[in-house]
């Protein structure tokens, strides 16, 4: 799947990747970087992120790091500013730094479900405040402008001990639809795109011993999606025309069932 687009269709746009230092936004930031765009990359491992900004560089490409904590909702719109004077202003923004702890109800691993919910949902919407009014900017002097969030497929089916983290994906997803309402019409574009299962770091952070043997288990059954397929998918929302809004994306490993 990887390197479907060609030549560099993304000249000229600002793209600000949240959740880059590792898994599907270090792959989506080397994958924009690669098409054109400048690349703002945030998360809070700093060495993660002055390595592949070193390696967007070396590849000809230009990235600024941003280490930050996206729950801290000052830090990111001190973020957005950064990005405004160092690169210009950002026109694409990929809202993709998640966790996923999942764990039975009545474990009630509460520290977890805050954790899920702190970042899921709060820290999607620091960014989106951070960022919405460049993205309206942008639209409203003619160019394009995406809002992409990475929700999950695990915002609409049913899995068991996935409760928490599925609510906050059901969340996203549909917050996503609606912001596309008001957006839209301003010509930003809103996308939400729902990964099954992808291999990265996403499990290792389950502090359920029987949660994280369901998920290792699930990751060796099949051939799992790599970072790189759900990067080359956010790309192409990103190219399409201007007046063209792939607003919800499914993207299974072929072989993943449920
Ligand atoms: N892997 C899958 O199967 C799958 C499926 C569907 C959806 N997703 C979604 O895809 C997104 C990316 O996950 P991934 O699979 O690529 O897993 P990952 O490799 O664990 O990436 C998660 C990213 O989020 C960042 N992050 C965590 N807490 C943060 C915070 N407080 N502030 C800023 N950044 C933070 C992490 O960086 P730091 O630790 O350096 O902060 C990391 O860069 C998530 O939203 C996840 O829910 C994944």
């Amino acid at each position: 799947m990887s390197q479907v687009i060609a030549g560099t269709p993304l000249d000229g746009r600002v793209a600000v990747v949240t959740g880059a230092s590792s898994g599907i936004g270090a792959a989506t930031a080397e994958r924009l970087a690669a098409l054109g765009a400048k690349v703002a990359v945030a998360a809070r491992r700093k060495e993660n992120l002055d390595e592949l900004a070193a390696r967007i560089t070396a590849a000809g490409g230009t990235a600024l790091a941003l280490p930050l904590d996206v729950t801290d909702r000052h830090a990111v719109t001190a973020a957005a500013r950064r990005v405004a004077e160092r690169l210009g202003r950002p026109d694409l923004v990929v809202s993709n730094a998640g966790v996923q702890l999942i764990s039975p109800i009545e474990d009630l691993r509460v520290d977890d479900w805050q954790r899920q919910i702190d970042l899921n949902v709060t820290g999607v919407m620091n960014v989106l405040g951070a960022f919405v009014p460049h993205l309206v900017a942008a639209a409203a002097a003619g160019g394009p402008a995406d809002l992409i969030n990475t929700s999950s497929i695990a915002a609409a089916r049913i899995l068991e001990k996935f409760s928490v983290y599925s609510g906050t994906k059901a969340y996203l997803s549909h917050f996503s639809r609606l912001a596309r309402v008001e957006l839209g019409r301003k010509m930003v574009r809103v996308s939400a795109i729902e990964p099954g299962m992808v291999d990265t770091e996403l499990p290792d952070h389950v502090t359920d011993p029987d949660a994280s043997k369901l998920m290792a288990d699930l990751l060796r059954d099949i051939e799992c999606l790599s970072p790189a397929d759900v990067a080359e998918t956010i790309a192409f929302i990103t190219v399409a025309p201007r007046h063209v809004n792939l607003s919800e994306i499914t993207i299974l490993p072929t072989a993943q069932a449920v």
